[in-house]
């Protein structure tokens, strides 16, 4: 892709679905939903990472993140969340990229800095196994966006974005810092979120 004759925003919008697209495949393969034979070890940022094979699940990752790709460029999307479920559809465990792009940047986008900052999340990904929870049973995933602020009426394609029916937990989460950040003009954050020890428990099914 070229990417001459873009913004700095535009240019960096791009290096983050790409970046979002390999990390949402490693939390995926990190978590065990599938077996491991469903990835593949690349290369990506010269940091060995599992690239999802299954055709359905490839393009999943790829559509949701791409599709994020002109909100992020506006500065639209607050938060990128890689949600898993239990078979209640209750929340066990949130991967959340909290990403900002600042809009008011104009200078030359240092690609080689900002592929150096991506590269440390996926470093601190590939083990962050510890401070993940186990898998319930017969669970689901998904990956949620959230915007800062509504994209109007006339823009087509956020309508293809509809509002999540997730069940919320009713207490603040425990949150568990993994990596975060600065490189103007992304600052991004990825944190992991639990639910309180106080949140009251499902009775069993
Ligand atoms: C955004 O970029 C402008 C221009 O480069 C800079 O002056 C400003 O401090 C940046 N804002 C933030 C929040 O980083």
């Amino acid at each position: 892709m070229d990417r001459k004759n873009q913004t700095p925003q535009g240019q960096i919008a791009q290096v983050v679905v790409e970046f979002l697209e390999v990390a949402i495949s490693c939390i995926v393969f990190l978590k065990g939903f599938y077996p491991p034979r469903a990835f593949e070890r690349r290369r990506y940022m010269n940091v060995v990472v599992q690239k999802a094979l299954h055709p359905e699940l490839t393009s999943y990752i790829h559509s949701v993140t791409f599709g994020l790709l002109p909100f992020i460029q506006k500065g639209l999307v607050e938060r990128v969340v890689v949600i898993f479920y239990d078979k209640g559809h209750v929340p066990t465990e949130k991967f959340v990229f909290k990403l900002a792009v600042n809009q008011s940047y104009r200078s030359k986008l240092e690609e080689a800095n900002l592929e150096f900052a991506l590269r440390a999340f996926l470093i601190k990904l590939t083990v962050a196994e510890p401070v993940t929870r186990p898998l319930p049973p017969d669970g689901s995933w998904e990956v949620t966006a959230y915007f800062r602020s509504l994209p109007g009426d006339g823009d087509r394609e956020a309508q293809l974005w509809i509002p999540t029916d997730a069940e919320l937990w009713m207490q603040p989460p425990q949150i568990t810092p993994i990596k975060s950040v600065s490189c103007d003009p992304l600052t991004m954050q990825l944190y992991l979120e639990h639910p309180s020890v106080t949140e009251p428990k499902e009775p069993p099914a």
